[in-house]
């Protein structure tokens, strides 16, 4: 019985190992100090070790210091709560410079009392699936642009408007720290905040005279038609709301709906302001480009009143370190 036992407890061991050997993903074990107490052979291969060299190391002997320590929290997290991360995404900068995706999960190890002594984890490269995204995520973004590219197409005076308008806004979003996902739902959002204007006749829209009340009305249509046209996407981002909002006012002055300064998204008033800036410093049917300066004196005139005061103070601060030249274009 003794012996029977025995060989059931050494081909499961073998299993196990043969699993960790086999494996193509990375796992570890950790104690309960975050140090490695044991890896698999995969593990070790991608940092040109043997399994038996890194037993004793933490992360901080393998990656950056704001990785390592990002990993310490997680281990920490499982450690003291006793739950798991499962199927968590990492970007991960290489020591070579590269960066490589990847997904994670870290489980408690308990002992036979039921008392936590380490975690364990395990890794999985995302990198080829992380390219296919991107390449994905690329296509659309190009189908979407030629679609803002068509009403461009059809009408020479916003020639080129959305791009411009999303160059600001990438620079406008940068000052203000936002992420890559961030910035990527406002490239977009810019890119077909006037899609509705599609819908108005083009006769209106380049009419050369000043408007009446109904042919303004039906201008100002293209806010309502950009949102009926976007709603139905399902994007990550509030993609439809930011360019439903681009004509809002923070003083309810703006329309389609008079929204106040707190009801409008951060993203929608930084929208609006490089709306502004390009608007008034291009031509237009019924003017000639009134100029940086003129746009920077309707911004700080309206500061705080019909346009967010820190988007405002951004303009100007990169306006003027530009010399008062539109600090949008290269050259
Ligand atoms: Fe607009
Ligand atoms: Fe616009």
């Amino acid at each position: 019985m003794a012996k029977r036992k025995k060989e059931q407890v050494s081909l499961e061991r073998e299993f196990l190992q043969n699993l960790l050997d086999n494996i193509p993903d990375a796992v570890y074990f950790k104690d309960r100090h975050n140090r490695i107490v044991k890896v698999n052979k995969f593990y070790a291969a991608g940092f040109n070790r043997k399994p038996e060299e890194i037993i004793g190391k933490t992360d901080f002997d393998f990656f950056l210091k704001d990785h390592a320590q990002k990993m310490f929290a997680d281990d920490d997290y499982v450690l003291n709560t006793g739950k798991s991360i499962i199927g968590k995404i990492e970007r991960t900068l290489l020591p070579d410079g590269t960066w490589n995706q990847v997904i994670t999960t870290k489980i408690p190890m308990h002992n036979k009392e039921g008392a936590i002594i380490g975690t364990m984890g395990i890794t999985r490269d995302m990198t080829a699936y992380a390219h296919l995204e991107k390449e994905r995520l690329d296509m659309l973004t190009n189908v979407l642009t030629v679609l803002a590219k068509t009403i461009e197409m059809r009408d020479p005076y916003v020639f080129s408007h959305a791009q411009r308008v999303s160059d600001i806004v990438e620079i406008i979003g940068r000052e203000l720290s936002w992420d890559e996902n961030r910035l990527l739902g406002m490239r977009l959002a810019s890119q077909l905040h006037d899609l509705g204007k599609i819908g108005i006749p083009l006769e209106i829209l380049n009419k050369p005279g000043k408007l009446n009340v109904l042919e303004y009305q039906l201008i100002q249509g293209h806010v309502q038609n950009s949102y009926d046209l976007l709603k139905d996407i399902g994007s990550p981002f509030s993609l439809a709301e930011i360019v439903y909002q681009h004509h809002e006012r923070l003083d309810g002055s703006g329309y389609p709906r008079g929204l106040r300064s707190n009801q409008i998204l951060l993203e929608s008033k930084v929208l609006a302001v490089s709306d502004v800036l390009d608007s008034m410093t291009h031509h237009r049917p019924y003017r000639e480009a009134l100029g940086l300066g003129k746009a920077i004196e309707e911004l700080e005139g309206g500061c705080g009143l019909k346009y967010d005061s820190e988007i405002v103070g951004i303009v100007s601060r990169l306006a003027r370190k530009n010399n008062g030249n539109k600090f949008w274009e290269t050259n």
